[in-house]
This record gives structure tokens, C-alpha cells and sequence, in this order.
């Protein structure tokens, strides 16, 4: 039973404010989370109540405290912890906004985690096996996509493409991933140091893309993977964030780095290039959030060898998942638990996809904290994938480390290996 509700301001790995929602119940138990934050968001997914103002560069948290510690707090105390569908709902039943403007999805996000870790504290588990046992799923621990060059709104836009990862699908355990990461990552960093490009991380800590083109980032990372001593596309193969929806609007995409701009068809076919010079077999919002008909064409064309993700194309949604299902756009969904605001709608989410022999990507965001909830988030509900960013930084590290300490108690066997990835052409 929910005796207590808390909110109260912390900080995010940017510097910024944001939200932690303590929940204390009447056995003593607690549970606490930290709600992350977006740079690069999708226009339908829950928004974040901030202050506003000049203090803080108008992102401080004092309305969405407001919310935790008033109205949210009210409604659950008394509550059972363990019904998290119905603690979900009294928290929407308070903020009658389509996008949870009203009360903050930071306020939301923040106090749906936290009360699943309460009811985990509360039945002496660890929060991976209360998630599976909860809803029923066979745990497992998740492959990896692994940020090794930033970009886009997470580099000041040096380069247009957003996230140039690596995905070790080829690896037995998920600590070979990470041993086979910490080399890729490395020789990407000697490669950029012998040419004069070594110029620090960006937001989520892959390397600051100091190339050329965005194809450059591309060639770059195909010969770190090989530096690295892999074959690339062999047990290591490229992931891509494009984040179309970052420069392309009304189906035109603007191409800074490149100064040039291009039509829908072109976009397609730029990326279609992409899939056959370079080994990438998952590519995420390859055309904007706006642009349906580029989506379903992308997916006509390529859907059937590589994993295609909607990110801010389907935000965390289960009824957007469920229409592009029908027709025939995306065949993945990223999953962050901040785009939905709750829990149950981040769960309602991955399950649509799985129902539709989709993929399912749980996801940090850009700005993170110590909070470790998507580690368990991913083990628990099984089968799936897991977007953190890169390989340093606390921030993101903290749930790669998490994942390793899970491993111990659920045994490395219990890693997903090739799936869901292995229908891919390379698997
Ligand atoms: P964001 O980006 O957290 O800055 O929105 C992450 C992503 O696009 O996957
Ligand atoms: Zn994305």
C-alpha cells in the first residue's frame, strides 16, 4: 500500500533539472526513479512540464514537483502498489491533456517507474524478475546498440545523421558485447586522433563527428570495426539513428553538412545506398516523422533486410504502432518510457509490437541519469534490444554495468544473442 509520494529536483547529465519521485509504502518498502530527458523529440510524445522563465534557461522543475507532490501524491496514497495499470490510471484520470502537459510527462514518468520499483522492493525482487514475473515474460538480457560517433541535436548538428552505433548480434554472452564494443570504440578514437579529428564526445559520449559527410562518419566506423580486428557485418554490424525528423519536414530533407536538400525519393534512395556499400542491418526514423508515405515506401523497399525503428515516428504508442502494423510501415519500435508517461502505456507499447513480430528497442534518452530502470525494463520483458548511447559516461554506463550484474544472477546463457535480429540478411 502507497503510503508516500516525494518528488523532489535533481540533475540530469546535461546540468539540467529534472525530476525524482520517491515512493515510500507502508512496509517500509521505497522505490525511486529519475525521469531523463530529450533533445531530440518526437512532436506527439508526452512533454515535460518546465517552469519557463530565465532561471535555469527556463527548464526548472517546480511545476512538475507541483504535480508529484500535490495532485499525483493525493491520488495514489492508499493505493496497491502492486496494480501499476490502476496507479497508471489514476494518474492519467488527473490530466485530461492528449500529450500530459498538464501535470509534466517528467512528473509522470518519474512516479510510474518509481512505483514499479516500490511493488519490485516491496516482493524482495529484483526489479528484472518482478517485471517478467509481472507480465509474464521469459527474461532475457538484451543485444545491445552501442553509440560510437554522436551527431545531430547531440552534436550541435555537425553532422546530420544522429547516432552511428555498432550491434554485436554474433556475441554469446552480453559481456562479450561489451569487450568487443570497448575495442570498436577505441580504434574509432585512434582513427580519429591519427587525423587530426580527435575533438572530444558528444551528449551521449560517442566520439564528436568531426567528418566531411555523413557517409565519412559511415566509411570511419566500417574501419574502426575492422581496426578492431571484426569482419564487419559478420559478428559486428552497423546501426543507424537517423532522426529524419531533425532536418526533414513536409517530405524534403535539408542536408546541412552537405548544403544540399532532397526530395523524399531521393532520401530513400541515399539511404538505400547506404544499405547496400555499408553492413547496416537496423536503421531508426529513416524518414520524418511526418512523412507516412516515405515510411511505408522505405519499409516496401528494405523492410524485408534490415530492422526498420520508428522512433519519433511512433512514439512510444501503442495505437501508432498498431496502425503502421497495418500498414506496413516501420517493423520496430523504440520504446521510452518518458514518450508514453507511464509505465503501462510503455508495456501496452512493446507488446503491440511483439503481437506484430516486431522488434522492440527500449531506450534511454540523450539526457540521462544514474537511474537504471531500462536495464531491467529490457531484461524483464524479454527478447528484446536496448539503446543507452555510447560506451562512457556514468550515465550510460551505469545501465551496460547494470545489464553485467543482472547476467550474474539470470546466467549468460539468458542473452538474446542473434534474435530479433536474426531474419536480417547477414544473420
Ligand atoms: P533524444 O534522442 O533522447 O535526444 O530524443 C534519442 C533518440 O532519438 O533515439
Ligand atoms: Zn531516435
Amino acid at each position: 500500500i502507497i503510503a508516500g509520494v516525494k518528488g523532489r529536483r535533481v540533475w540530469d547529465s546535461r546540468g539540467n533539472p529534472t525530476v525524482e519521485v520517491d515512493i515510500t509504502l507502508e512496509s517500509g518498502a521505497v522505490g525511486r526513479a529519475i525521469a531523463p530527458a530529450g533533445a531530440s523529440r518526437g512532436t506527439r510524445e508526452a512533454i515535460d512540464l518546465r517552469d519557463g522563465g530565465k532561471a535555469l534557461r527556463g527548464k526548472g522543475v517546480e511545476k512538475a514537483l507541483v504535480s508529484v507532490n500535490g495532485p499525483i501524491a493525493a491520488a495514489l496514497k492508499g493505493m496497491d502498489v502492486r496494480d501499476q495499470v490502476a496507479v497508471d490510471q489514476a494518474i492519467l484520470a488527473l490530466d485530461a491533456s492528449p500529450l500530459k502537459e498538464s501535470l509534466g510527462g517528467n512528473a509522470t514518468v518519474a512516479t510510474s517507474l518509481a512505483v514499479l520499483h516500490a511493488a519490485a522492493a516491496d516482493a524482495g525482487l529484483p526489479l528484472w524478475k518482478h517485471v517478467a514475473s509481472t507480465y509474464d515474460c521469459t527474461p532475457s538480457l538484451p543485444l545491445p546498440e552501442i553509440q560510437i560517433f554522436g551527431g545531430g541535436a547531440h552534436a550541435g548538428r555537425r553532422v546530420d545523421i544522429q547516432d552511428f552505433m555498432i550491434m554485436v548480434p554474433g556475441a554469446r554472452s552480453f559481456d562479450e558485447v561489451m569487450e568487443v564494443t570497448n575495442e570498436v570504440y577505441f580504434a574509432a578514437g585512434d582513427i580519429m586522433e591519427q587525423r587530426g579529428k580527435l575533438a572530444g564526445v558528444a551528449d551521449e559520449g560517442g566520439w564528436w563527428p568531426m567528418f566531411d559527410s555523413n557517409e565519412e562518419a559511415l566509411e570511419t566506423l566500417v574501419k574502426a570495426i575492422e581496426l578492431a580486428g571484426e569482419k564487419p557485418g559478420d559478428r559486428v554490424i552497423i546501426s543507424l539513428d537517423i532522426a529524419a525528423s531533425e532536418f526533414g519536414k513536409d517530405g524534403r530533407y535539408r542536408l546541412a553538412l552537405e548544403d544540399r536538400e532532397l526530395d523524399q525519393g531521393e532520401m530513400i534512395d541515399m539511404l538505400g545506398g547506404w544499405l547496400d556499400a555499408y553492413p547496416i542491418a537496423s536503421i531508426e526514423d529513416p524518414l520524418g516523422e511526418d512523412d507516412v508515405e516515405g515510411m511505408r515506401e522505405f519499409t516496401r523497399r528494405f523492410g524485408d533486410r534490415v530492422q526498420i525503428i520508428g522512433d519519433d515516428y511512433l512514439v512510444t504508442n501503442a495505437k501508432l504502432v498498431e496502425e503502421a502494423v497495418g500498414e506496413n510501415a516501420c517493423n520496430a519500435v523504440l520504446v521510452k518510457v518518458n514518450q508514453a508517461g507511464t509505465v503501462s502505456e510503455s508495456i501496452d507499447t512493446f507488446r503491440a509490437a511483439r503481437k506484430a513480430g516486431w522488434g522492440a528497442i527500449v531506450s534511454a534518452r540523450s539526457g540521462e541519469t544514474e537511474d537504471v530502470s531500462i536495464s531491467h525494463l529490457s531484461t524483464g520483458l524479454g527478447g528484446g534490444q536496448l539503446k543507452v548511447g555510447s560506451f562512457t559516461r556514468s550515465e550510460r554506463m551505469v545501465k551496460w554495468n547494470e545489464c553485467l550484474r543482472i547476467q550474474d544472477e539470470l546466467g549468460a546463457d539468458a542473452f538474446v544473442r542473434g534474435a530479433p535480429l536474426a531474419d536480417t540478411w547477414w544473420g
